[in-house]
């Protein structure tokens, strides 16, 4: 089936089931501005919403949005605590637009050395919000794609340690299993704005295959058109997975 979206037709059939996206440039659009660090990941915010919302009409089942990396913990502390307030925000004022709409929330990262209050409100709304299917909303926050790796190689030696699987079973899709959310597809289409051509350790499993789309717009400036353009250039290229 065939949709039209500001002129351009998308073929509803090939579009990606999972995008993720790494939310770059708030920092260089704020200051462009002349405004403080912060005021660029308030409009981000804003636009991840925006986001979100339009692909109601486009229907990618997993959205996966890059908000906290490990390595952001070398950031001035006064901005860590802003991000920490917007993902507060997003669990809080954002809870109900989640519930309405029937969007699972699913927090895709590690609970180290995050506060106790800001653990409980995420986890708890992925709790509450985690028989909804139709779509999912995956903040990846506090996340590094090689202590992801790390942590399930710890997980898989405890289980052999405890005689719960054998070396020899583990292949790919046994490893995935102990990987934060299994359940999670792997990434069909990456997008990254402000123009970096890195993959700054982010969902590193699941993108091993994903088709990279960058674009020069600054996170705050990133419209659902842009969205839809990187879609549509998805939608014509060939995956080969490695084959001829
Ligand atoms: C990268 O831009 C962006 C981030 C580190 C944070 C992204 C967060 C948001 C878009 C807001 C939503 C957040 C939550 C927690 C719900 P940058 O600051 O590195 O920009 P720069 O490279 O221009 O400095």
């Amino acid at each position: 089936m065939k949709k039209e979206f500001f002129g351009i037709e998308i073929d509803l059939d090939k579009i990606p089931q999972h995008i993720g996206i790494i939310m770059d440039g708030n920092g260089r659009w704020a200051k462009e501005k002349g405004l403080e660090r912060h005021k660029g990941h308030e409009k981000g915010y804003q636009v991840l919403k925006d986001i979100v919302e339009f692909n109601k009409e486009v229907g990618i089942k997993t959205l996966s949005f890059y908000a906290f990396s490990t390595e952001n913990w070398n950031r001035p502390e006064k901005e860590i605590n802003f991000l920490f307030s917007l993902a507060k925000k997003l669990a809080t004022e954002y809870r109900k637009t989640l519930l309405e709409n029937k969007i699972r929330l699913t927090i895709y990262g590690s609970k180290d050395r995050l506060p106790q209050d800001l653990v409980n409100t995420l986890w708890d709304i992925e709790e509450e919000t985690k028989e909804f299917n139709n779509y999912t909303l995956n903040m990846v926050f506090n996340y590094g794609g090689r202590k992801e790796i790390i942590d399930g190689v710890k997980k898989v030696i405890d289980d052999i340690k405890n005689n719960k699987i054998n070396i020899e079973e583990l292949n790919e899709e046994k490893f995935s299993s102990y990987l934060y959310h299994p359940e999670i597809p792997d990434v069909d289409l990456l997008i990254r704005t402000s123009g970096e051509l890195r993959i700054s350790n982010f969902l590193l499993w699941k993108v091993a295959y994903a088709e990279i789309w960058v674009t020069k717009t600054f996170w705050p400036d990133f419209t659902p058109k842009e969205f839809i353009e990187a879609i549509k250039n998805y939608t014509e290229r060939e995956r080969r997975f490695g084959k001829v």
